[in-house]
């Protein structure tokens, strides 16, 4: 039954682009990769497809990829899977086949990207989606599906209809009408782990052996609870320490995205993690010295 299903355009052919694309692919729904140049889609077409590792076994995926640089039908629904420092340039190349009013699923970590993709385009109808599906992409063109987890969208009055339609085999995505608070959440997870496991190099599971990063990992939560109370999103923070903790625990062997930005002199999205929580309390008049001192230091690195 797909008959109700829109065609997607995914931009962000990465780990998770990759991901949503290879499962579109297998269950009929009809989809097209936005690769960022001409010679990115030459590549593309050299390797035959996506390489995909969905559970266990390795299967060539012909999807279909158009190139960023070149004109071609209009874009009525689009799922943007790149970094977040890089979602803006990404959709302003093809903003002139965005659609009037298109459906934009920002399926990515970090907040701060839907203001400034509707200061570019304000008739945009922007949702956001939370995913704890983990992929990696062993090489260009290649994806492995290592952790299966669960998707959250919501974000505007289409949120059912979305979340059914990017609901491909076992990515199941679900309407939430307070996504919002799975943002938050998810936002201060991030602030609480990727900067310091970038800044002392390490696994997620070493920072609870050392008692510096230990200690800095509750300051940025004790800082983040000091917000809560400004957020007005009810009992949002509750029970966040105690998430936290288990999130370290059950990942302690994962090296975070932003220790592998950081390691490979890559943008890091610390602006979107960091950055946009250390802004908001700013907006507030709360003071976050532990936030702001992670910030500094991570922005003071090669690459950022
Ligand atoms: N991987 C996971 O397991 C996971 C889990 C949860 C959340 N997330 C979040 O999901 C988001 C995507 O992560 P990821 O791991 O998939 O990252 P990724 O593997 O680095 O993929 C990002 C993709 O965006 C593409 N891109 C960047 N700028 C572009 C442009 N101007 N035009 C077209 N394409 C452009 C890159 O293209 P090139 O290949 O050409 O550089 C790359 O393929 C991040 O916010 C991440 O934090 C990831």
């Amino acid at each position: 039954m797909t008959s109700h299903r829109s065609h997607w355009h995914i931009l962000g052919a990465g780990a998770i682009g990759s991901l949503w694309a290879s499962y579109a692919v297998k269950h009929d729904l009809p989809t097209t990769l936005l690769l960022r140049s001409d010679e990115r889609l030459s590549q593309f077409k050299m390797a035959g497809g996506i390489l995909a590792t969905l559970a266990g076994s390795a299967e060539l995926l012909p999807l279909a990829a158009e190139s960023c640089e070149q004109n071609g039908p209009p874009i009525a629904r689009l799922l943007l899977t790149t970094k977040a420092p890089d979602s803006l340039s990404a959709v302003a190349s093809i903003s002139p086949r965005l659609a009037s009013g298109a459906c934009v699923v920002l399926l990515q970590n970090g907040l701060g990207v839907r203001e400034e993709l509707l200061k570019l385009r304000p008739d945009l109808q922007c949702y956001h989606a939370v995913t704890t599906e983990g992929a990696f992409r062993p090489a260009p063109f290649q994806v492995v599906h290592a952790g299966r987890g669960r998707t959250l969208l919501g974000g505007g009055s289409n949120d059912k209809a979305l979340a059914r339609e990017l609901s491909v085999g076992p990515l199941v995505v679900t309407p939430d009408p307070n996504i919002e608070q799975a943002l938050w959440r998810k936002l201060i997870i991030n602030c609480a782990i990727n900067p310091l496991t970038a800044l002392y190099r390490c696994r997620n599971g070493e920072l609870l052996d050392n008692p510096q990063a230990l200690q800095q990992l509750h300051g940025v939560i004790d800082e983040a609870l000091c917000l809560a109370p400004h957020l007005q999103l009810g009992d949002v923070f509750d029970g966040l320490r105690e998430q936290v903790l288990d999130v370290v625990a059950n990942t302690a062997l994962n090296r975070s995205s932003m220790l592998q930005d950081i390691e490979s002199g890559r943008r890091s999205e610390i602006d979107y993690i960091t950055g946009y929580l250390c802004r908001v309390a700013e907006q507030h008049g709360i003071a976050m010295p532990i936030n702001r001192q992670l910030l500094e230091q991570l922005k003071a690195l090669p690459g950022q």
